[in-house]
């Protein structure tokens, strides 16, 4: 008898586990794709692909090799004591979402620097009457977390004409973006900043990083676009500086609770846009090609990338 792969599928619901399991069905030879079924039986799977599993899975699966996430943010995955300390995990890297996140990200910048929300509020009052021209110069556009999507989203900005710079953990040279590397030069790139775009990945180090202390250091009138995590964002600072004028608007795709509950003040708030978590959705094809390719390689001892590094948090 063959001995065949086994690949079992867990997501946060049971039509997602199987409908994600149709779409990886026949991607490999003598590869097995199962389901996850938290009344079911161990199947002694030799690899995962999961996005915030049942806790369970590790607990019952205990031949894992490694473990694939459906989405780029491990945060959550991180966060089960279940998942055992040395099991490999693998992250999406872009699959489509970076492309989505350049169109989110450039939409929040031109209503913000082109006051398209001044436009809306003049048609609801029948006004004609047109701003002057913007000075691109006068929107520094920051991008806090240079990995795979921050790249594309901080290149795409300065293609546009907008001065970019970028914040990651360490300095490295990207065409047409100043970087600022290190927590020490944090101050220096907020303190360039008009529009602050946070695509950084969620860990102990930069939860709640969008606090007042940092913001506060922004240029005045400064606009947040939050596109990574809720946990990055402290919420009532950012509803204090919008209140006293020194921050002038956000848009807001993620949530310290979501779906973002009913009665919470950022849904009526004149100056806050919000999204459902929408603003780059993992993509079926591309996902199932990166992630097929890696088992691949893995299967032939070749090196992958997109592997989680347990220290870093992401
Ligand atoms: C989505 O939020 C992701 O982490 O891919």
């Amino acid at each position: 008898m063959g001995a065949g792969t086994k690949i079992i599928v867990a997501t946060n619901s049971r039509p997602g586990s199987a409908k994600w399991c149709n779409a990886f069905e026949g991607s490999l030879p003598d590869t097995q794709f199962i389901p996850w079924d938290e009344a079911g039986e161990p199947v002694g799977a030799d690899y995962a692909i999961v996005w915030q599993p049942a806790p369970a899975l590790f607990v019952r699966e205990t031949r894992l090799q490694a473990v694939f996430n459906l989405g780029a943010g491990i945060d959550s995955l991180l966060g089960l004591p279940e998942l055992p300390g040395n099991l490999p995990i693998v992250r999406l890297e872009d699959a489509g979402m970076a492309e989505q996140m350049v169109e989110y990200v450039v939409y929040g910048l031109l209503r913000a620097a082109r006051e398209f929300g001044v436009y809306e509020a003049q048609q609801q009052a029948s006004e004609w009457s047109g701003l002057p021209p913007i000075d691109r110069l006068r929107w520094p556009v920051g991008v806090m977390g240079l990995g795979a999507i921050g790249e594309r989203v901080a290149r795409a900005v300065a293609q546009l004409g907008y001065p970019v710079a970028g914040w990651a953990r360490r300095s490295r040279e990207i065409d047409g973006v100043q970087v600022y590397g290190g927590a020490e030069r944090l101050p220096a790139f907020l303190a360039r900043t008009r529009v602050l775009v946070n695509l950084l990945p969620l860990t102990p180090e930069t939860e709640n990083i969008l606090n007042r202390e940092n913001l506060e250091q922004l240029l005045p009138r400064a606009y947040l676009i939050n596109v990574a995590r809720g946990r990055h964002l402290v919420e009532q600072d950012l509803l204090d500086l919008l209140a006293c004028g020194r921050l002038a608007g956000a848009l807001l795709d993620v949530f310290r609770s979501e779906p973002l509950p009913k009665n919470h003040p950022f849904w009526s708030h004149a100056s806050i846009t919000v999204t459902p978590h929408i603003a780059a959705i993992t993509l079926r094809e591309d996902t199932v090609h990166q992630i097929v390719n890696k088992i691949g390689n893995l299967k032939k001892g070749l090196p992958i990338s997109g592997r989680v590094s347990r220290e870093q948090g992401y």
